[in-house]
C-alpha cells in the first residue's frame, strides 16, 4: 500500500475566510504527522488564497516529515522555494480563476520552462516532482526535464461517472505508473481522491504515495463538530 501525504491547504482556506489566526495550518500539519501522515503537502499559490508564505516557513521548521511544496513555475515562488528548501517541489499548472488545480502540467508543451526551473531547484538539493496527466508522453518528458518524481493526476478517475470509465482511468494511471517506475522515477498520485475511491489507487504497487487534502479536511469538520458544539454549549449554558 501507499504512503499518505496530507494536503492542509483547506485549513488555511477556512482561516483566510476571516483572515484570523485560526485554524492554523501548522497545527494541522503537526496533528496529521502525529496520526500517520508520511508527508505534508501545501500549495503556495500566486494569489495566496489559502497558504501564506509564513505558513510554509513555519511548517518547514516544525514538522518532522517531508514537506512537499506545490507551486507554479513562477520566478517569485521559485525564489521562495529556494529559500525554504522543501524536500519536494511539485510543479503544477495554475490559473487565478480556477477553483482548484484543473489538470496536469503539460510538460510536452512547456518542456524548456520545466527543465530550467527543475535545474534551479535540483541544484539546491530539492527533489522536483511534476504533476501530470497519466500519459506515457508526459511521464517521458517529465523525466527528460529532470524530475525525480511524477505525481499522476487522479481527477479523471475520481470524477468518472460510470464503472467502465472509472476502470479505464484506473488502467491509465496504472500504465503511466509502471512506465514511470521503469524510468526510475518515484510515483505519487492525487487529486480528488475520497474515502471510497482511494484504495484502488493505493493498491497500484508502483505508486509510492497518495496526496489527499479536501476529503480529509472535509471529514475532519464532521468528525469534530459534535465535540466543538458541546464544548461551547458547556461554556454558555
Ligand atoms: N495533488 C495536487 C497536485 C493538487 O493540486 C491537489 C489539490 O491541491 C491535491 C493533490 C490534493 O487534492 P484533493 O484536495 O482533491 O485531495
Amino acid at each position: 500500500m501507499a504512503k499518505l501525504g496530507v494536503n492542509i491547504d483547506h485549513v488555511a482556506t477556512l482561516r483566510q475566510a476571516r483572515r484570523e489566526i485560526d485554524p492554523n495550518p501548522v497545527k494541522a500539519a503537526k496533528i496529521a504527522v502525529r496520526n500517520g501522515a508520511d508527508s505534508i503537502v501545501c500549495h503556495l499559490r500566486e494569489d495566496r488564497r489559502h497558504i501564506q508564505d509564513d505558513d510554509v516557513v513555519r511548517i518547514r521548521k516544525v514538522v518532522r516529515k517531508p514537506l512537499n511544496l506545490e507551486m507554479a513555475i513562477d520566478p517569485q515562488i521559485i525564489r521562495i522555494a529556494l529559500k525554504v528548501r522543501p524536500d519536494y517541489a511539485m510543479f503544477v499548472p495554475e490559473r487565478r480563476e480556477e477553483v482548484t488545480t484543473e489538470g496536469g502540467l503539460d510538460v510536452v508543451k512547456h518542456f524548456q520552462r520545466v527543465k530550467r526551473a527543475a535545474k534551479r531547484l535540483s541544484d539546491k538539493g530539492i527533489k522536483v516532482s511534476v504533476f501530470i496527466d497519466p500519459k506515457v508522453s508526459q511521464v517521458q518528458r517529465a523525466k527528460d526535464a529532470g524530475a525525480r518524481i511524477v505525481e499522476l493526476h487522479t481527477g479523471g478517475y475520481a470524477n468518472a461517472r460510470t464503472v467502465s470509465s472509472r476502470a479505464r482511468h484506473l488502467q491509465q494511471i496504472k500504465k503511466a505508473a509502471v512506465f514511470a517506475r521503469g524510468l526510475g522515477l518515484t510515483v505519487h498520485a492525487g487529486h480528488g481522491l475520497k474515502y471510497h475511491n482511494a484504495r484502488a489507487v493505493a493498491r497500484i504497487k508502483e505508486i509510492d504515495e497518495l496526496n489527499i487534502g479536501h476529503a480529509i479536511i472535509s471529514e475532519a469538520v464532521f468528525s469534530g463538530l459534535a465535540a466543538a458544539v458541546r464544548r461551547m454549549k458547556d461554556i454558555v449554558a
